[in-house]
């Protein structure tokens, strides 16, 4: 099983046009709502390649409920909301065919009174509880998805993590700014930023071989055993530590027309955790991770993924030492 928690998940809402003119009214020509958010994609890629998932996702409102149903109907995803009283956001992207260029519009998260963010904190552990009490033999694995649409949710996931530990749950971190840092200091098992979010992190640039093996061990000098940093139509950077051994690969996708790549790092901790916790090795299970990820990149779909297509995908992954 695996948990996926977005704390700031949104309806996500395109509307196709021919041409943009600030200041001026525009008539779309055809418009689509999904249900949007790290840990909603991760999910959807679980669910996509046969593993079972549950998404836990903060909602509120009508916009709330959508999101929960979107993701329930059309992708088949179990859904276990946190409820808050201020309702979900959308984000709307407007796509102008002519030019091929998107402009996204993103509302601001919701607001999250000091009891509500309690409350998500041990509701969140009280639905892992009730899933290792179904299944007490099952492995389980948790993805910590994306930023916290409130500061009073900053410290959500360095408070979980521990929580998790405790409870020998193989967990993942996804995320950027404040409350990745501050998670960190946790000691996830896993991380999976790209390689913007940690020159952000660390605060150097990553632009040599040298400085990206340096991140990487820093990275486990915090804690982590697992650290992969993407880099996009790049690949991907991955170092393993187990004992006192390291393991390190960089994995390079195929050529793919790029449409749409917004979710790929999300589709790539989908096929990550899945292939890990079905005792994949970690060559095979990155292979699977950047398949995926190539495969969303060429779609417009966010997380809509195509087993075929993947499966297809996977042995044209190349495999190098780092
Ligand atoms: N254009 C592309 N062609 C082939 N593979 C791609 C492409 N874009 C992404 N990928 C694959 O997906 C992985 C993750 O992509 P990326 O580094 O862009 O993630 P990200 O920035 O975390 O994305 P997001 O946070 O929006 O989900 C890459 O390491 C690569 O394997
Ligand atoms: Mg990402």
């Amino acid at each position: 099983m695996i948990l996926t928690l977005t704390p700031n998940p949104c309806v996500d809402k395109t509307v196709w046009i021919e041409r943009l003119e600030p200041g001026r009214p525009v008539r779309g020509e055809r418009c689509d709502c999904v249900a949007g958010g790290k840990g909603c994609n991760v999910s959807k890629a679980v669910r996509q390649l046969g593993g079972a998932t549950m998404c836990a996702l903060v909602v509120g409102g009508h916009t709330g409920r959508y999101v929960a149903e979107l993701l329930e109907e059309r992708h088949k995803v179990s859904v276990a909301p946190l409820w808050v009283e201020a309702s979900t956001r959308t984000i709307t992207t407007v796509l102008e065919c002519e030019k091929h260029r998107q402009t996204a519009i993103f509302e601001p998260g919701s607001a999250v009174t000091d009891e509500e963010a309690e409350c998500i904190h041990d509701q969140f552990l009280g639905i892992l509880d009730a899933l290792r009490e179904n299944e007490p033999h099952a492995p389980l694995t948790v993805t910590l998805n994306g930023t916290v649409p409130d500061a009073k949710l900053r410290n959500l996931y360095a408070r979980l993590i521990p929580e998790l530990k405790r409870r020998k749950v193989f967990v993942l971190l996804d995320s950027h700014g404040p409350e990745f840092a501050e998670g960190l200091k946790a000691a996830p098992d896993a991380i999976k930023p790209n390689r913007q979010e940690v020159e952000e992190l660390l605060g150097m640039p990553l632009d040599s071989e040298e400085t990206l093996k340096n991140a990487l061990t820093q990275l486990h000098e915090m804690g982590v055993e697992l650290a992969v940093i993407t880099d996009g139509v790049n690949g991907a950077a991955v170092s393993r530590r187990e004992g006192g051994r390291f393991q390190q690969l960089r994995a390079i996708p195929p050529q793919v027309e790029e449409i749409n790549s917004i979710g790929s790092g999300d589709c790539f901790v989908g096929g990550l955790v899945h292939a890990l916790q079905i005792g994949q090795s970690l060559e095979d299970a990155v292979r699977l991770a950047s398949a995926c990820g190539a495969s969303n990149a060429s779609h417009w779909d966010i997380g809509a993924l195509n087993r075929e297509e993947i499966l297809r995908l996977v042995p044209q992954i190349r495999i190098e030492p780092l």
